[in-house]
């Protein structure tokens, strides 16, 4: 075991603490920004336009230079070590950045052989990635000829070639029809089960549900939700009410299976229930209580607000 390896044993691959960035012209993108990425984990980091997300992945991946706060991937602190931990992470930009003029199999290789790999070394990595990504028979094509999403396999295929032990990728699938999406999900499943952690941003609520175990969302540089994705969807079905009712709220709230009841005062009670189910049965059992529901309006859900302006904004 390498002395690195025994060092980042137990680190985890992304760590951001406190993480501030004020651009020159006074924007603060990101004010505080907190989390933990394990080993291993498919992560997303979610969040409309403008909320932070390149920014993050821009100082995580030394592009953008923090105003404060801590990074470290593996263990590494970035504005230590700069170098060491730049080898541990492969980036896909947004953007597709490749010589449009030269063939796949050159434009890996070369970008191997850019971060230190020798050529024999490359040529088989290569012939594994364009593999692996489903692009083995456009190797030698100009690669202004593939399609959309083939040009953006190869962006994955190319980071790749490094042997990043973190992947991160920012918008990859932005703009691109489902079908080819769908394609490159599974290529992303392949690259985690094979071991190598993942980061990536997204507008997709469902692209996010689809390959991610864990998620952060973050709006206007600050991150208002985070952990696994499954609390984070069962946290979605619930609906929240706050009911007027006639008279007094009684002491005692009656049990409605599945449902919680909270007497907020004396005429207000503050009702969640499953999205799924019918108003009426709750309706019901109140009145059966003897409570009557003069009136009802909903409450509102800050990471609901945030799903509904994400997706308005950004589903085409
Ligand atoms: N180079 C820059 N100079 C000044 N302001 C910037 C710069 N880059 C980003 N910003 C601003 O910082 C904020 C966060 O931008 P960022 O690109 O990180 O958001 P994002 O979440 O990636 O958005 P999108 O989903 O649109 O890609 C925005 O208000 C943006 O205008
Ligand atoms: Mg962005």
């Amino acid at each position: 075991m390498s002395p690195d390896a025994t060092l980042q044993a137990n680190a985890p691959a992304l760590s951001v603490r406190d993480l501030r960035k004020t651009y020159d012209n006074g924007v603060q993108a990101l004010k505080g920004v907190s989390l933990d990425v394990r080993p291993g984990d498919f992560f997303a980091l979610l969040g409309p336009n403008g909320a932070g997300k390149s920014t993050l992945i821009g100082i995580v991946s030394s592009l953008v230079n923090k105003t404060g706060g801590e990074v470290e991937v593996f263990g590494v602190d970035i504005a230590r070590n700069r170098s060491e931990a730049m080898r541990l992470i492969g980036l896909v930009p947004q953007e597709i950045n490749f010589n449009l003029f030269e063939k796949p199999f050159d434009i890996l290789c070369n970008y191997a052989g850019f971060y230190g790999v020798p050529r024999e070394e490359a040529m088989v990595r290569a012939e594994e990635e364009l593999k692996r990504a489903h692009l083995w028979e456009k190797a030698h094509v100009m690669s202004r000829t593939l399609s959309g999403g083939m040009k953006r396999r190869l962006m994955i295929s190319r980071a790749m070639m490094v042997r990043p032990r973190l992947l991160i990728l920012d918008e990859p699938t932005a703009g691109v029809d489902i079908e080819i999406r769908r394609g490159m999900w599974k290529t992303l499943r392949e690259i985690n089960a094979s071991g190598t952690t993942i980061i990536l941003t997204t507008h997709y609520l469902e692209e996010a549900e689809n390959l991610c175990r864990h998620l952060a969302i973050i709006d206007k540089g600050t991150i208002v939700q985070q952990g696994p994705m499954k609390a984070l969807l069962a946290k979605l079905d619930v609906e929240g009410f706050l009911l007027d009712i006639e008279g007094s709220v009684p002491g005692g709230l009656p049990q409605i299976e599945g449902t919680s009841l909270e007497r907020v005062d004396d005429h207000t009670i503050d009702l969640e229930m499953p999205r799924a189910m019918d108003l009426n049965r709750v309706f019901a059992a109140l009145n059966d209580a003897g409570i009557r529901v003069r009136s009802m309006r909903t409450k509102s859900n800050r990471l609901e607000e945030l799903f509904v302006r994400m997706t308005s904004k950004d589903t085409p």
